[in-house]
């Protein structure tokens, strides 16, 4: 493809920002359409980031009227399901930003909608473009720690609750476990291939969020600021995984993978009330293994880097509309951790263990 792509924006909020300066930094990309379904309000977006060229649209509807290769889908995760349904009907490639969706039901219908279009559908998890992620799964896939039994991820921040949209159960749908535990469970479920999950048993609680000493839209907050799952799989694994928007702790604990040869520890990297959480790279990546008849631990040389990562999930999607490659991160794999998040809830809400059942 010679011309340049034709990308829309959908959804004028917070993150919208990121994809612009991202798409921005590709020169065979132009941003020709922008969308909110708040009036007026892509129009302002487009004056403030000097999109000029772009026609603004109070509608996704109207905007995926127009001629465009793909689509950046940065509206509040409710949504993520209908518009991306929409946008994929409508013929364009589509890059929803994470989580997926809120129920399971969505996500399969996302995954079907771009079977049928031979559109691609691609999930914004950035942290994968972190060279040290594919270190990580490089090592797990590679055999050296055994069979792997049981995984534990997850993490806390200390105190770091969003407020607005993601607090609201009609446009969030979900708390902590859908804005940042999705991160944690794609790094764990990416690392491990992907297997398939057959139940779950959760618990989640609201204890920081509803209290106006932590937080000050305390009377609108309505999902979950805590969460803890066991997630049992196919094949004799089981994940145990915790995520906390606030806690009165330091931290969660790392994430381990304990395999009969050999664990590995791993640290996200930063520091701070609201680090702890997977959104972005790895810190450190400890091995504890046998030698020489004695126990002893490795330290995993890191890849260093200076990749911005949110900037490398943008390119990669917009060169695989480009070049005509498959989505970089598929909707058909994100689908199954959808269904663990399906799961926690459904769990939680029905305090009992819930069977996971996938589509074939
Ligand atoms: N990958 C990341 O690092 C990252 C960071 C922050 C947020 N996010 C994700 O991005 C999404 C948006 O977050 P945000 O912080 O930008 O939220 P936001 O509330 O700031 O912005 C969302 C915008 O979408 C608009 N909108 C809602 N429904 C729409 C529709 N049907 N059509 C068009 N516009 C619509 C809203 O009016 C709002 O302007 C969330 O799903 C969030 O999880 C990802």
């Amino acid at each position: 493809m010679s011309e340049k792509i034709k990308i829309g924006i959908i959804g004028t909020g917070g993150i919208a920002r990121a994809h612009v300066s991202a798409y921005r930094k590709l020169p065979f990309v132009e941003i020709v359409a922008v969308a909110d379904a708040i009036p007026g309000k892509s129009a302002e977006f487009k004056e403030r980031e000097g999109l000029t060229e772009a026609a603004a649209y109070d509608s996704h509807t109207e905007l995926l009227k127009a001629d465009l290769d793909g689509v950046s889908i940065c509206t509040p995760n409710v949504s993520h399901h209908r518009v991306s349904v929409d946008a994929l009907r409508a013929g364009k490639n589509v890059l929803v930003e994470k989580p997926m969706s809120v129920t399971l039901a969505e996500a399969v219908e996302m995954a079907q909608a771009s079977r049928e279009s031979g559109k691609m559908l691609s999930i914004g998890f950035q942290p994968r473009y972190d060279p040290n992620m594919k270190l990580l799964q490089d090592i797990v896939q590679s055999g050296r720690l055994g069979n792997v039994y049981y995984v534990e991820t997850g993490g806390g921040r200390r105190r770091g609750m969003p407020g607005g949209t993601f607090i609201s159960k009609a446009l969030a749908g979900a708390g902590a476990m859908a804005d940042i535990g999705c991160y944690s469970l794609d790094m764990a479920l990416n690392t491990l291939g992907y297997p398939r999950p057959v139940s779950v048993s959760a618990f989640t609680s609201n204890h920081f969020g509803t209290n106006p000493l932590y937080h000050p839209e305390a009377s609108k907050f309505e999902v979950e600021d805590f969460g803890v799952a066991m997630v049992r799989f196919e094949n004799d694994l089981v994940l145990q995984f915790k995520i906390s928007w606030a806690m009165h702790m330091d931290s969660l604990g790392a994430t381990l993978f304990l395999g009969t040869d050999a664990g590995l520890k791993v640290t996200p990297a930063g520091s701070g009330p609201w680090s702890g959480v997977w959104d972005g790279a790895i810190g450190s990546m400890t091995m504890f293994h046998d030698e020489f008849g004695g126990h002893t631990s490795t330290a995993v040389p890191l890849i260093g880097h200076k990749l911005n990562l949110f900037d490398e999930k943008v390119r990669d999607f917009a060169e695989a509309v480009r070049d005509g490659r498959p989505a970089p991160i598929p909707g058909e794999q994100i689908l199954i951790q959808q269904a663990i998040i399906d799961g926690v809830l459904r769990s939680a809400d029905l305090r009992r263990e819930v069977s996971i059942e996938l589509p074939q």
